[in-house]
């Protein structure tokens, strides 16, 4: 049986058109969010999990080096096309999990900024800790990461994905590894994801 753990499981949501969450463009909560003063104007991106990388391109276009991860053939061909358009956008085909700042053809350094958004609720609730030590990893001790978590609600987390997460949760999870910055509130959500998604900045716990 395939688990979201293979790439296969997510390729095939795409080639069947079961993408749900893929709307094609950049996420304007996002876009928003460049706006708001505690935005970095500068600074490396890595983004786990990019999907056909509308945010990563956003980013790029924003001007900071831009490096997108997927594992999905599909959405690495997307992502393929778009680094032609863009000298500051990269891609990688790679299974997050394996990411290293050590490791060329794994991501080879750390980032000043970590973009999450749809990643952390797509890969299995038990690999949660494991996703926040990648994080930890490929961030430079003074980066931030920037995690739009969605669905940000009670309710039954393994029905997914998406897989929910709770504000207990999150907190219980990131204690000790990263330290809440801030959180502030998405505006202009996705259509259903109002009130359900919300921005946390992290830094590195000393
Ligand atoms: C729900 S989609 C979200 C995509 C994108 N972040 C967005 O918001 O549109 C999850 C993406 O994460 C990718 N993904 C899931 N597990 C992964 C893993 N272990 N390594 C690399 N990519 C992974 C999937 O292939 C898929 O493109």
């Amino acid at each position: 049986m395939l688990t979201q753990n293979l790439s296969d499981f997510w390729d095939n949501l795409y080639s069947e058109g079961k993408d749900y969450w893929n709307f094609k463009k950049s996420t304007p909560a996002l876009l928003k969010f460049f706006e708001h003063p505690s935005c970095p104007k500068s600074g490396s991106v890595l983004v786990p999990g990019a999907g056909f990388g509308y945010d990563a391109e956003a980013w790029a276009k924003k001007g900071h080096p831009v490096l997108a991860v997927d594992f999905s053939p599909t959405a690495v061909d997307e992502l393929d096309s778009l680094i032609r358009k863009h000298s500051n956008l990269k891609s990688l085909d790679l299974d997050l999990f394996e990411l290293s700042p050590h490791d060329e053809k794994k991501g080879g350094e750390q980032f000043d900024i970590i973009y999450e958004y749809g990643t952390f609720s797509a890969i299995h609730p038990g690999r949660r800790d494991e996703y926040f030590e990648v994080w930890h990893k490929m961030l430079k001790d003074d980066g931030i990461v920037i995690a739009l978590f969605y669905p940000l609600m009670s309710g039954d987390t393994f029905k997914g994905p998406p897989h929910s997460t709770t504000e207990g949760e999150l907190m219980a999870r990131l204690s000790g590894v990263f330290d809440l910055v801030e959180k502030i509130p998405a505006q202009e959500s996705f259509p259903n994801r109002e009130n359900k998604e919300e921005f946390w900045i992290l830094k590195k716990s000393t």
